[in-house]
């Protein structure tokens, strides 16, 4: 059974940029863990690598016996915008060998396939997948989706969790889909616990506000809804089968704020 801690730092976006100086990644991972976030997801696309070599740098730093680490096969950025879908056996090999060199471990916890359409999830796969295992490459295999690609994910059963947005705005067969995963004992990792919808558009105040503003001018579609990012993690998590809520953020006071609305989540359990 994958075990995370509730909440789950991501790190993508413009960590892996030059907005943002590599050191306050690593003070938001430090003050994460600090905060006890001991699962953090990253992706050989997020900035071309620069995401995983982050993460390794802060490792090298941290206890990793009770961290688990999440890294992606499947889909490579270059450059700017470059990407590049690779579902072969050869290239999610390479691209994981690649991926443990920047993150400097032998093996990382959970294995992510990104995007990985039904007639990609061959018996060859499966067998490289399975030798990568055996050699201490990953521990637990996880796939990453929307809509139909998280049905052909669990269709194939060979899965051990879910990455799946959740969130109040779900239609039925984005929920349907949940339902399924928790009745087959495959745990969900939430993202997008806020919605769909674009944060609202305001002036940037730092460098790696450009990030986000870049990306909604290159066109995000409008999504059905939004509610604050610490109420959307509270929520995820109360969803049966999500067994981590991730988010990212490139601001302490962001990070110091889910992480205390999660506690406070606790607080009202207990009482409640
Ligand atoms: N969405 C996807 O397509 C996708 C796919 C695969 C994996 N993931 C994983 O999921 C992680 C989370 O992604 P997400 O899409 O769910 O993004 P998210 O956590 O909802 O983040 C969106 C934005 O919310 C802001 N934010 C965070 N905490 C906040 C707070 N307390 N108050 C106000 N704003 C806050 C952050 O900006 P600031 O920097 O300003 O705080 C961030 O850029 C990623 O890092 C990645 O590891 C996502």
């Amino acid at each position: 059974m994958v075990e995370l801690s509730p909440l789950g730092f991501g790190v993508s976006g413009a960590h892996g940029t030059p907005l943002l100086p590599a050191s306050q990644t690593q003070a938001l991972i430090e003050a994460a863990v600090a905060g006890g976030v001991r699962y953090f997801d990253t992706a050989p696309s997020y900035g071309a690598g620069e995401c995983e070599r982050r993460l390794g740098r802060a490792l090298r730093g941290l206890d990793r016996s009770d961290l688990v680490i999440s890294t992606k096969v499947g889909l490579m950025s270059h450059g700017l915008s470059g990407r590049r879908r690779d579902l072969s056996p050869e290239g999610i090999e390479a691209s994981l060998r690649a991926s443990l060199d920047r993150l400097g471990v032998e093996g990382v916890d959970l294995l992510i396939i990104h995007g990985a359409a039904l007639h990609e999830l061959t018996w060859e796969l499966k067998l490289r997948l399975d030798a990568l295992k055996q050699a201490g490459a990953f521990r637990w295999l996880g796939a990453a989706g929307r809509t139909v690609a998280l049905d052909w994910a669990l269709d194939v059963g060979m899965f051990d969790m879910l990455m799946a947005p959740v969130h109040p705005f779900l239609d039925a067969a984005e929920t349907a889909t949940l339902d399924r995963a928790a009745a087959a004992g495959v745990g969900v990792v939430a993202i997008e616990t806020a919605g769909d919808a674009p944060p609202v558009l305001r002036a940037p105040r730092t460098p790696s506000d450009l990030y986000s503003l870049g990306r909604r001018l290159r066109g995000v579609p409008a999504g059905r809804g939004r509610i604050a990012t610490p109420d959307g993690l509270a929520q995820a998590l109360k969803r049966p089968g999500v067994v981590s809520a991730l988010f990212t953020t490139t601001r302490p006071a962001h990070l110091q704020s889910n992480i205390a609305r999660l506690a406070h989540a606790h607080e009202d359990d207990e009482a409640g």
